[in-house]
C-alpha cells in the first residue's frame, strides 16, 4: 500500500479576468489529502470552494501551482485524459442530486458504471439505507433519499476520491446530519472524501477541517 497522498495541491492560485476586473479567486493554496481522509473545507459564499474542487477534478486549470491526483500531474494530462480520470477515479456529489426522473434508483446508480455489476449497485443502495427502494423513481423518494442515491452513484466505479460540493445545501438539519453520518460510515470502509461547505455543522463532522476565506486557507486542524 502506498502512503502517498491521493491529492496534492501545491501553491495553487487561480486568476479570473472578466472585462477589466482581475480576481485572484485562489491564492497560494497548498493542501494534501491522504487516502482515507474525510476532509471538509469550510468557507463563505464566494471564497473559492467550488473553484478549488474544480482544480482537483481538472475541470479548471490553475493559473499557478501544481495539482496531482493519485500521483498524476494534472498539468501533463490533456482534456480527454482529464475526462477519463474524472470518470474512472473521481466520484461527484453536488447540492442537487441530479437524478434522471425516468430511471429507477438502481438504474440511476448504474448509469455511470464502467463495468460495475448490478449486484454492486444494489450493495451500494443498501449501504446508503435504500435497499428497499431500488425500483423507486426519484419522484417516489424524499430529497434526502435522492441525495443518498447520488452518493451511491458517486461510488459505483470505486473512485479514489469523492468530491462533494455543498452536498447538504438543499437539506434540513436532520437530513444534513444523516448525509454526513453516511459519509463517515462510508469513510470508515475506506473511501476518501473531500467536502466543501459553508455550513459549520458540516465542517464539524469532517475528520479534518480546513477553513478558506477569500481564496486563502486560513486554518487547518487535524
Ligand atoms: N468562471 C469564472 N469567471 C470569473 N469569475 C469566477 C468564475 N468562477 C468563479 N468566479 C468567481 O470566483 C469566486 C469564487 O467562486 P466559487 O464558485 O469558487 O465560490 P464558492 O466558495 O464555491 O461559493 P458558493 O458557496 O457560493 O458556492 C467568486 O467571486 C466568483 O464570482
Ligand atoms: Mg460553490
Amino acid at each position: 500500500m502506498t502512503t502517498a497522498p491521493i491529492v496534492t495541491i501545491e501553491r495553487a492560485s487561480k486568476l479570473y479576468v472578466t472585462g477589466t476586473e482581475r480576481i485572484w479567486v485562489l491564492r497560494n493554496v497548498s493542501l494534501s489529502i491522504d487516502r482515507g481522509d474525510l476532509m471538509v473545507i469550510e468557507g463563505p459564499s464566494g471564497s473559492g470552494k467550488s473553484t478549488l474542487l474544480n482544480l482537483v477534478s481538472g475541470l479548471t486549470r490553475p493559473t499557478k501551482g501544481n495539482i496531482t491526483v493519485e500521483g498524476r500531474d494534472l498539468a501533463k494530462l490533456d482534456l480527454d485524459q482529464l475526462a477519463i480520470l474524472r470518470r474512472k477515479r473521481i466520484g461527484f456529489v453536488f447540492q442537487s442530486p441530479n437524478l434522471f426522473p425516468h430511471l429507477t434508483a438502481l438504474e440511476n446508480v448504474m448509469l455511470p458504471s464502467r463495468g460495475a455489476t448490478e449486484e454492486r449497485g444494489r450493495e451500494l443502495l443498501e449501504m446508503v439505507g435504500l435497499g428497499a427502494r431500488l425500483a423507486n423513481h426519484p419522484h417516489q423518494l424524499s430529497g434526502g433519499e435522492q441525495q443518498r442515491v447520488a452518493v451511491a452513484r458517486a461510488l459505483i466505479n470505486n473512485p479514489g476520491i469523492v468530491l462533494a460540493d455543498e452536498p447538504t445545501g438543499s437539506l434540513d438539519r436532520k437530513k444534513t446530519l444523516e448525509i454526513m453520518n453516511l459519509f463517515r460510515k462510508i469513510n470508515e470502509k475506506g473511501s476518501t472524501f473531500l467536502v466543501v461547505s459553508h455550513d459549520p455543522v458540516v465542517a464539524s463532522l469532517g475528520l479534518k477541517r480546513v477553513v478558506i476565506e477569500d481564496g486563502r486557507l486560513v486554518d487547518e486542524d487535524d
